[in-house]
C-alpha cells in the first residue's frame, strides 16, 4: 500500500507524544518501513521510547537531514505550534504539511510555514488499534491526488471523512476527537456503579468494556438505527425501560449535547487564540 502515498515518504513528525505514537504504530502495522519515519522530539525519554518500541529515527531538533521529507506531521500541542512552526519555516521545501493540532487553523499554519500545502486532520486515539476516526480538511491549494494520499494514510489507522468547511473540524473535535474520553468516562461510571451493587472491580470493568464493544459493533453492523436498536431492548415496564426513563428524566441527552458544545467552543477559542501572529 506504500505505493499509494510514496511521494509523502520519508515523513517527519514534529512532536512524538500520544497522537504521534498512535499514528506511527498504525502506519507501521500497515507496512510503512520504520526507516521512512523520523520524529523530532525534545524529550529524551520519549525519544528513547520511540526508538526502542517503534524503531523510528528520532532527532532532538530538526536538522537539514530532514529537508527531503515528503510529509511533515505536526503533532505538538496547539499552544507551542506557532513558535515551533516559525522556527522551522523553509526547512521542508517539498513537504505536504498535515497538522493534527486541535483548533489551529490551516491559514495560520500556511502563513507561519509559507506554504499553501496544508491539510488539517483531527484523528482520535483509537487509531492506536486501527479503529481511529479522522476528520480531514484541505484548502483549495491541495490537489486531488494529494488529498487521496493523505486519506489513504489516515485510512490505514481507521476511517476518515472530509469536511468541506474548516469550521466543521470544531464539530469533529467535539464528537470523535474528544469522544474517546467520553466513552472512558461512561465506562468508569458504569464500572463504579456495578461495584457499588456488589460486583468485583474486575467483573464490573469486564462487563462495562464488553458492553460498549458489543453494542458499538451491533450499531456498526446493523441496518437498523441506534434508536431502533435501543427501542428493541426497551420493553415497557422492564429494567432497561426503568434506566432509560431515569436518564430521560435527568435529560442526559441535553447534558451530552452541552458537553460537546463546550468542547466545540473551546476548539473555536483555541483557533482564535493561536491564530494571532
Ligand atoms: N491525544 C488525542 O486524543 C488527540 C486527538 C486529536 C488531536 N490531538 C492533537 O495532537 C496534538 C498532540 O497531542 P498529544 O496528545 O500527542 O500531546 P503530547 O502527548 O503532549 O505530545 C506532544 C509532544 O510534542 C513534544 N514537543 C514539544 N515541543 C516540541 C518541539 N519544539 N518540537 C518537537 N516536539 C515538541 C512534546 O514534548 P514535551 O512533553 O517535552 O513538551 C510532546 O512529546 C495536539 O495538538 C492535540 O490537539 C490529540
Amino acid at each position: 500500500m506504500t505505493a499509494t502515498f510514496s511521494s509523502l515518504l520519508p515523513m517527519t513528525f514534529i512532536g512524538g507524544g500520544n497522537m504521534a505514537q498512535a499514528l506511527i504504530s498504525g502506519w507501521l502495522k500497515q507496512g510503512i518501513s520504520a526507516s521512512q519515519i523520523h520524529v523530532v522530539e525534545p524529550a529524551a525519554a520519549t525519544r528513547e521510547h520511540l526508538s526502542q518500541h517503534l524503531g523510528v529515527t528520532c532527532h532532538e531538533q530538526a536538522t537539514s537531514a530532514l529537508n527531503a521529507s515528503g510529509m511533515v506531521v505536526w503533532a505538538i500541542k496547539p499552544q507551542v505550534f506557532k513558535q515551533v512552526a516559525l522556527s522551522l519555516n523553509g526547512m521542508f521545501p517539498q513537504a505536504m504539511h498535515v497538522s493534527v493540532a486541535a483548533g489551529v487553523r490551516s491559514d495560520s499554519i500556511g502563513r507561519w510555514l509559507d506554504t499553501p500545502s496544508v491539510v488539517r486532520a483531527m484523528p482520535n486515539t483509537p487509531a492506536l488499534v486501527g479503529l481511529g476516526q479522522t476528520g480531514l480538511y484541505a484548502g483549495p491549494a491541495v490537489n486531488a491526488s494529494q488529498r487521496e494520499q493523505v486519506q489513504a494514510l489516515m485510512q490505514a489507522v481507521g476511517q476518515s471523512i472530509w469536511v468541506e468547511r474548516e469550521e466543521l473540524l470544531d464539530a469533529v473535535t467535539a464528537l470523535s476527537g474528544s469522544g474517546p474520553a467520553y466513552v472512558f468516562y461512561f465506562i468508569e461510571a458504569m464500572t463504579k456503579a456495578g461495584v457499588s451493587m456488589g460486583l468485583t472491580p474486575e467483573q464490573a470493568q469486564q462487563l462495562a468494556v464488553g458492553t460498549f464493544t458489543g453494542a458499538a459493533e451491533l450499531a456498526r453492523s446493523s441496518s437498523e438505527s441506534p434508536e431502533v436498536l435501543r427501542e428493541r431492548v426497551t420493553s415497557k415496564g422492564g429494567t432497561t425501560y426503568a434506566a432509560i426513563t431515569s436518564m430521560q428524566e435527568h435529560q442526559i441527552e441535553r447534558l451530552i449535547a452541552q458537553a460537546m458544545e463546550a468542547a466545540r467552543q473551546r476548539s473555536i477559542e483555541m483557533g482564535h487564540l493561536f491564530d494571532q501572529t
